[in-house]
């Protein structure tokens, strides 16, 4: 072995050593109040006394609060106090405790333990390192702990505790401990956590909490406090891993040095090492590792640093600097798990804001693989996700993004799901595995082009979408159009609600993922004719803002006409030409577009057609002008 991984070697030993003795610890706790996590919290909080100084000033600052006099702190209290803070609408949040003992520092995840509360599990888990699951001996294994269990494993948690609580409530009987630890395992297999403890214990009386009970000899394991402080952190395995430096920015104060900064989330890197940027796969060496103390020879996992490459080449944020003999692997299309946390159902066919590491990009689930009941772990047909639901689906993207499996890398492998009209975090997931190599599927580079074939037409293509409620008008409209355009010697095409539901769309009804399926293809084949030369007119009643926003852009800067015939639904309804909200108002007709079904209205469409003050020819010569006005007729 050379001097230099002499050196290295020792130094990765030191720091290992280090992480795991003073290091800290995540975890998070599960359960419900009655399960006694409260109790347990604050008998940690209480025992451990070492509370983090910031906590421990807030702590004496409120001492009524928690009933404190000085820097003692009444146990009973404590746990009252945590017990209320969980009751008082800080309920539907995670909480994060610390405290510390000499071996470790803590940060424990408080999580409500209802279902509605699944947002917060995924909060708290997602960056914990292990976990501990309360059970109350005397109910043994319930559907929540199951729930419970199995977020915990999706969310790659690989250490559990099982804390068999109030043990003083079953006369610290071993028999109902083994019992309960036999069920939990026979339930746990099918999970594959990497390590299963179970810990006999009374929050309460702090048996087995800090000290080994004397009221159950019979138990030979470590205790609570004895198996947090050496359950090994996520950053040792990380280390083990390949390397990953997802590049938060790139630092280039002058035109001397430029660097490439991110925490590195998994790996060790030297100097002069050989390294792959993904996606573009190119390679170079590590020059330097700069840190805002001094330069390193070696970077391990949980590092923030600024790498210096010896070759110019091009990198931008979002792409990550791996191992070259092990790098990341690039990929638009995924098969993934989705925890939904909107209001708002995941539809598949919307497209969402996905972020990934550094990098944003648009996403469509393009099939709902199976929902899963996480209270049986059975498995269910869904076509959409509602709040909570967690589902394995089909995730496809605008562009090819660098990625590891979720099981393998957490960082380069979980992703969030924005809604795009609301900006709220909507979805978290995690990457299965790659569908499909992006590279191996190209576009193919056609001679002729959209340019060309527009020219021979002697127009601007372009796509006029009309939305409205269902008899506001709009196929009336956009039939005057096309008419005027064929007179005029334009190439057009009408795609109309009623008939393309007879052919390309047959398969789809009206509920809101059908309708996202329905506007969705039309968009595509509307992209296509535009990109054919034509002028398309579009009359569906396209009720999500969402879905005529991702039309728009599909399509060139211009290409999207919006057209909002506006009829209000007392007059769509009282013209009612096909009879069909008479048939909604006597419930024969479900999901009917402004009877019990939502209409978004476009807020800045390019026309507005009030239909109460025009006629349905004025209204067609109106789309004309706009049209000419819009240089299309040209
Ligand atoms: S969209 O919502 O998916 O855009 P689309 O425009 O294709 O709807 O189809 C709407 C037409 O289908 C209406 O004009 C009406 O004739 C018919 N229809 C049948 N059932 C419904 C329903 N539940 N809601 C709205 N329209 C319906």
């Amino acid at each position: 072995m050379s001097h230099a991984s002499n050196l290295i070697a020792t130094d990765i030993d030191e720091y290992l050593h280090a992480q795991q003795h003073k290091g800290l610890l995540r975890f998070i706790t599960c359960g419900s109040v009655d399960d006694g996590k409260s109790t347990l919290i604050g008998r940690l909080l209480y025992e451990s006394k070492l509370l983090f100084e910031d906590q421990l000033a807030a702590v004496v600052a409120d001492s009524k609060k928690w009933g404190t006099q000085g820097d003692q702190i009444d146990f009973a209290l404590l746990v009252d106090g945590l017990a209320a803070e969980r009751e008082q609408g800080i309920t539907i949040d995670v909480a994060y405790r610390y405290f510390s003992t000499e071996r470790r520092k803590f940060i424990v995840a408080d999580t409500p333990g209802h279902e509605q509360y699944t947002r917060n599990m995924v909060t708290g888990a997602s960056t914990a390192d292990a976990a501990v699951l309360m059970v109350d001996a005397r109910k043994g294994i319930l559907t929540q702990t199951r729930r419970h269990s199995f977020l915990v494993n999706l969310l790659g948690i690989r250490h559990v505790l099982v804390a068999i609580n109030k043990m003083d409530l079953v006369d610290y009987a071993q028999q109902t401990f083994q019992r309960i630890e036999q069920d939990y395992r026979l339930f746990a297999e099918k999970l594959g956590f990497e390590s299963l403890t179970f810990v006999p214990l009374s929050a309460f009386k702090g048996d087995n909490v800090i000290e080994t009970s004397a009221r159950m000899p019979w138990y030979q394991g470590p205790t609570l406090m004895g198996w947090l402080e050496t359950v090994p952190v996520d950053t040792l395995r990380l280390c083990q891993q390949p390397m990953r430096l997802p590049v938060q920015w790139v630092n280039r104060p002058n035109l001397d040095f430029r660097g490439f900064a991110g925490t590195l989330v998994s790996g060790q890197v030297a100097v002069g090492e050989r390294v792959r940027v993904q996606p573009s796969g190119r390679e170079s060496t590590v020059a330097r590792i700069v840190t805002k103390d001094a330069d390193l020879t070696l970077a391990v996992a949980g590092q923030a640093v600024t790498l210096v490459l010896a070759d110019e080449i091009d990198i931008s944020r979002g792409d990550v600097i791996s191992a070259a003999a092990a790098p990341a692997e690039v990929a638009d299309q995924f098969e993934c798990s989705i925890v939904w946390m909107d209001d708002e159902p995941l539809l598949p066919g919307r497209a969402y804001m996905m972020k990934i590491g550094a990098n944003s990009v648009i996403a469509t689930v393009t099939d709902i693989h199976h929902q899963v009941n996480v209270n049986t772990l059975e498995q269910m047909a869904a076509r959409r996700l509602e709040l909570n639901a967690i589902g394995v689906c089909k995730l496809s993207l605008d562009r090819a993004v660098p990625f590891d499996a979720y099981a393998d890398n957490r960082d380069t492998g979980g992703f969030i799901l924005i809604d795009r009209m609301t900006h709220r975090t909507a979805g978290a997931g995690m990457l299965h595995f790659a569908l499909r190599r992006a590279h191996n599927i190209h576009r193919q580079a056609l001679d002729v082009d959209k340019a060309g074939r527009a020219a021979i037409k002697g127009q601007r293509p372009c796509v006029v979408w009309l939305t409205g409620l269902s008899g506001s008008g709009k196929s009336t409209i956009a039939n005057l159009v096309e008419g005027q355009l064929l007179t005029q010697g334009r190439h057009s095409y009408l795609l109309d609600g009623d008939n393309v539901r007879h052919g390309l769309n047959r398969d789809l009804g009206f509920t809101p993922e059908d309708r996202v399926e329905n506007i969705r293809r039309i968009a595509e084949v509307a992209r296509l004719m535009v990109d054919a030369g034509l002028i398309v007119l579009t009359a569906f009643i396209s009720p999500y803002r969402a879905e005529r926003e991702m039309a728009r852009a599909m399509l060139g800067e211009g290409e999207f006409i919006e057209v909002f015939v506006d009829t209000p639904l007392a007059l769509a309804e009282q013209r009612d030409p096909k009879g069909l909200y008479a048939k909604a108002r006597r419930g024969e007709l479900k999901n009917f577009t402004g009877i019990d079904a939502p209409y978004e209205p476009p807020p800045h469409p390019e026309l507005h057609i009030d239909t109460t003050t025009c006629t349905a020819e004025q209204a067609a010569q109106r789309v004309i002008e706009a049209l000419s006005l819009a240089g299309v007729l040209g």
